[in-house]
């Protein structure tokens, strides 16, 4: 029996020893040449929302693999003339792909999907909902920054790694389906979760997760964090901002500096001189490139172990 479930849609899906195998089988793919598992297999990638990273990495990590893959563009597809997502879906199985990344402003429309079609479904972000593979990437960057020599291989060593690191969410955590996994997954890996933000920007849901620290000033919430990460606000998820200006909002919010041995993280894409300097985001204590080589180094780990075990 393996580890892994027919879809990927959200951090629920993977058992703490699924985690630990996509994550030490992540940490493998820079040590060794990659064999070509999927070849024959078809990858669609349907990305109804725009995307840089996550879109380009499973591209990048499918053809590494070396599958064939299948770009659905919902501008130019036969959703434009009426056609339900579902029926495309139906489309692209009986045309023989075998993994459908799906990228949607709708939550839990993978789920919906992923019960209509023999295709492996995986959550590319939906909504304010999910992003699971994203989470993947932020366990794995921040576990190669806090122990770069350490094997990840042996069970519980992430959490040994993680354990008590603190890291504050700041921003728009109210609307991010980043936060929502890659806390969970950070959680889940023994660390702590703080939230400083405006009041209107998180929520009661934020605070759901076990022991999170709320801190009513980014300075406070600073004073307690091993790691930073801002969160872009989602402009596209708000009808009022809970602030006057971008200028405001950086002021009260915005990450201008940091400590000795703090980091920064940032999913992408941000927002320089509104959640971040503009300064901080390539220095030596910012993770943002490493989440983004992180990315596709968990999703070339996720691919190859779906189909060890389909
Ligand atoms: N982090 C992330 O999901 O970035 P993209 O929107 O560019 O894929």
């Amino acid at each position: 029996m393996g580890l892994l479930k027919k879809d990927l849609c959200d951090t629920t899906d993977l058992s703490d020893s699924a985690l630990q195998m996509i994550l030490a089988r992540a940490q493998e793919v820079e040590r060794q040449p990659l064999s070509r598992v999927l070849t024959g297999r078809k990858i669609a990638l349907m990305f109804l929302e725009p995307s840089t990273r996550t879109r380009i990495s499973f591209q990048m990590a499918a053809e590494a693999l070396g599958a064939q893959v299948v770009i659905v563009d919902p501008q130019t597809s036969s959703v434009q003339k009426g056609e339900t997502l579902l029926d495309t879906v139906k489309t692209l199985e009986a045309e023989g792909v075998h993994y459908l990344v799906v990228r949607c402003s709708t939550a839990f429309l993978p789920h919906l999907l992923a019960r209509e079609t023999r295709m492996h479904v995986i959550n590319g972000g939906d909504g304010q909902h999910a992003h699971p593979t994203q989470a993947l990437a932020d366990v794995l960057a921040l576990a190669r920054r806090v122990a770069p020599t350490q094997d990840i291989g042996p069970p519980s060593v992430i959490s040994r790694i993680l354990h008590d690191i603190r890291i504050l969410f700041t921003g728009d955590v109210r609307h991010s389906r980043v936060f929502r996994s890659s806390a969970d997954l950070f959680r889940r890996c023994g660390a702590q979760i703080g939230i400083a933000t405006y009041p209107t920007l998180s929520c009661e849901f934020c605070f759901s997760f076990e022991g999170t620290q709320k801190f009513h000033t980014l300075e406070s919430g600073l004073s307690w964090a091993d790691v930073v990460y801002p969160l872009r606000v989602q402009k596209e998820r708000l009808a009022d901002l809970p602030f006057a200006s971008t200028e405001e909002y950086y002021c009260a919010f915005g990450v201008k500096s940091l400590r000795k041995h703090q980091w920064l993280m940032h999913c992408g894409p941000f927002n320089r001189g509104v959640e971040v300097s503009s300064a901080l985001v390539y220095s030596e204590q910012s993770l943002i490139g490493d989440q983004v080589r992180c990315g596709y180094l968990t999703r070339v780990a996720l691919l190859a172990e779906m189909e060890a075990e389909s």
